[in-house]
């Protein structure tokens, strides 16, 4: 593995193998050519987040390993393939500690193969009954369409934080939420306990966005294995960005990011502007916010295997910006 962000290992990640197993084979099974491009980016790692909530959600409730294993494998490769579209989308130039398949194979191959990994994910939904399928595809839709409405709002100024905030629970939160609901509903949990792992994943999800776009701008793009400063040049503007305009309105922030095409000068400048109003403090304890929201909702379970490794899993996604 060659991402450079990764997550300790923990006692509960025997699957682990065993998923890599699966994604391989199901990405291979169709095309050798798009299973090869597909595979490198499998292969080069990342957190395996999402499995991990899976796997330790539904150590609430009794589940068959091997259905486990392919629930997993649907929701990392729904992951990996809109990963895939979203380096088209925002222009990545890195991925996981390694070139991204667009700028190695072109925005082309690059949609092309997230497509055939959604297929993917879609054939392991086959090992599912009926209602994880549904309940899988209802989160599909609600990613894509968080990820439209992110596209309509690129370089608006005035994007309400509200707006903001649906807009990071539909397109990330859905893929932590989803994995902590469908851990427990496979494994035949109480619909009380249910809800609260879904609570907590998509408490998580929001905290881990805001995160993630703090580390877009003030980030180390060798730690994360993915460039930095890419939202304010793609006119994508996160929580701090939305809130120092807001300080300034048509101050010289806002004459930057007005304009398509800035050049690093200028991001540089930009996140500067960002870093000097304070923001970025205010959105970490948003986060921060979050995370004792997922934390809460934890709470409200019963003790079960895995439950003090979810507990860490939030902690460690908040103290990504420590
Ligand atoms: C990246 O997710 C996309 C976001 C939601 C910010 P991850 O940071 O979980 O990506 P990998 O799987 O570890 O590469
Ligand atoms: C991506 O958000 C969310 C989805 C892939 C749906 P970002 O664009 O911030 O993710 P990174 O930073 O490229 O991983
Ligand atoms: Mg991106
Ligand atoms: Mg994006
Ligand atoms: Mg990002």
């Amino acid at each position: 593995m060659n991402s450079c962000e990764t997550l300790p290992p923990s006692v509960e990640d025997g699957w682990a193998a065993r998923l890599d197993h699966v994604m391989h084979e199901a990405v291979t099974a169709q095309d050798a050519d798009l299973g090869r491009i597909a595979g490198e980016l499998i292969r080069h790692g990342g957190k395996r987040l999402r499995p991990r909530l899976l796997f330790l959600s539904a150590g609430l409730g009794e589940a068959d390993e091997a259905l486990l294993v392919h629930a997993a494998a649907a929701i990392e490769l729904m992951h990996v393939g809109s990963l895939l579209h979203d380096d088209v989308m925002d222009g990545a130039a890195t991925r996981r500690g390694a070139p991204s398949v667009n700028s190695r194979w072109g925005n082309a191959r690059a949609a092309t193969t997230g497509t055939h990994v959604l297929a993917c994910a879609m054939a392991e939904l086959e090992h599912l009954p009926h209602d994880a399928v549904s309940t899988v595809t209802e989160a599909a839709f609600t990613l894509c369409s968080g990820q439209l409405r992110e596209t309509e709002h690129v370089y608006d100024l005035d994007l309400a934080v509200e707006e903001h905030l649906e807009i990071i629970r539909m397109k990330t939160a859905t893929l932590f939420g989803l994995p902590c609901r469908l851990g427990a509903e496979l494994s035949g949990c109480d619909p009380g306990h249910i809800d609260a792992l879904f609570r907590f994943g998509q408490q998580l999800g929001i905290a881990f966005q805001l995160t993630d776009d703090l580390l877009d701008l003030v980030g180390d793009a060798a730690d994360l294995g993915k460039p930095t400063g890419t939202d304010l040049r793609a006119g994508v503007f996160s929580h701090s960005v939305l809130l120092a305009l807001r300080q300034t309105p048509g101050g010289r922030l806002a004459t930057l990011l007005r304009h398509e095409n800035l050049s690093a000068r200028e991001a540089a400048e930009a996140a500067a502007l960002v870093l000097r109003a304070g923001t970025v403090d205010v959105t970490r304890e948003l986060a921060g916010t979050y995370t004792e929201g997922a934390a809460a909702a934890l709470a409200e379970l019963p003790e079960f295997p895995g439950r003090d490794v979810l507990a860490a899993t939030a902690r460690r996604v908040a103290s990504r910006m420590e």
